[in-house]
């Protein structure tokens, strides 16, 4: 049992939240959230994509947004890199923690980045290196955890083997993710045990999408099982362009929410967060998929 009562949530709205969103929203926006969300008591907020324009052209303007925004001390503001190139252009901009990411299903990696597995593999060897060298810290994802658009079931082995290689790799942290919602939280657990048999705990995090409704249910799983870090985003905002029938990211507010509920503690203030979310939501033109921002959308 895992009786660390402190939970890290990686706030994913700037980057997994906003690629995804057709309509192009200005860097002021942009640097407006990742400014709301350093002052709400976060402490890791993955600020946007150094990844191809015309692969997701809502992070287009990656450098500009990374450049201007406010870095409080003793706040992460990782960004997600594809490739070195992606890794230089992140370093050029200033960014001192970046994110890679590949999958534990071929198709979809596939239709994400245009690699097979192990190609993605080989393309971050060089971004692991440099990235050692330069004193930068590297987080790993690993996507369709649970399940993939494609290919549908995936293997535990395979979660565990991606997840292994990069941990082995160098990468700090592990998050594991279900990039289209479809895990359940006995699956999830089961998951996160097998991955835990190679990695330690404290190296692991949890991404849940949350379209089938089950991302709260699969969190409380994996914190029983000994999880502390947990990504989320703000509203529920986020998906993957490149993962059809992907919905949003666990809303943020919720998940603090439930982890204040069961006496852990995040650091986070929740009210200054339903306000962020809130504001989001307005800024995006659409309602909340946060339960509590709604319950609580008249006191803001
Ligand atoms: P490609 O077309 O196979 O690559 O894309 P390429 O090497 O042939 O390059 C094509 C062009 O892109 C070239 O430009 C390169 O210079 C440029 P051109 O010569 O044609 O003008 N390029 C870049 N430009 C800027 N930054 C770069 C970069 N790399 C190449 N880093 C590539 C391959 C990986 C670039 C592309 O597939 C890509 O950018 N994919 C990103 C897809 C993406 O961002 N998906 C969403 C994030 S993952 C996710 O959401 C899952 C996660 O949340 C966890 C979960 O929920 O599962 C993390
Ligand atoms: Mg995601």
């Amino acid at each position: 049992m895992n009786t660390n009562s402190e939970v890290r949530i990686v706030e994913v709205s700037p980057r997994d939240g906003l690629q995804n969103e057709k309509t192009l929203l200005p860097p002021d926006i942009k640097v407006a959230l990742i400014d709301r969300l350093s002052a709400t008591g976060l402490k890791t907020i993955e600020t946007t994509s150094f990844v191809s324009s015309r692969w997701v052209p809502q992070l287009a303007d990656a450098a500009e947004v990374f450049n201007r925004i406010r870095k409080v001390p003793g706040v992460g503001y990782p960004v997600l890199v594809p490739n070195e190139q992606g890794y230089r252009i992140a370093r050029t901009a200033g960014a001192t923690e970046v994110s890679v990411f590949t999958a534990a299903s071929e198709a979809f990696n596939r239709a994400n980045i245009n690699a097979s597995i192990e190609e993605s593999l080989q393309r971050f060897e060089p971004v692991l290196e440099e990235a050692k060298a330069e004193g930068v810290k590297v987080r790993g994802y690993v996507s369709t955890a649970l399940g993939c658009p494609y290919q549908g079931e995936v293997p535990i082995a395979d979660v565990v083997n991606v997840a292994k290689r990069l941990y082995d790799m160098g990468c700090y942290e592990i998050s594991v993710a279900d990039t289209i919602g479809v895990g359940t939280p006995a699956k999830a657990r089961a998951m996160l045990h097998a991955v835990s048999q190679e990695i330690p705990m404290h190296a692991l995090a949890v991404h849940f999408h949350d379209t089938y409704g089950q991302a709260l249910a699969n969190i409380l799983a994996c914190l029983e099982e000994g999880v502390r870090v947990v990504d989320s985003a703000v509203s529920g905002t986020g998906g993957c362009p490149y993962a059809k029938g992907a919905s949003g990211n666990v809303a943020s507010e919720d998940v603090v929410y439930m982890l204040h509920g069961l006496g852990l503690t995040t650091g986070i203030d929740l009210d200054l967060l339903v306000a962020t979310g809130a504001w989001l939501s307005a800024q995006l033109n659409k309602p909340t998929a946060s339960r509590v921002t709604k319950a609580r959308i008249t006191a803001v």
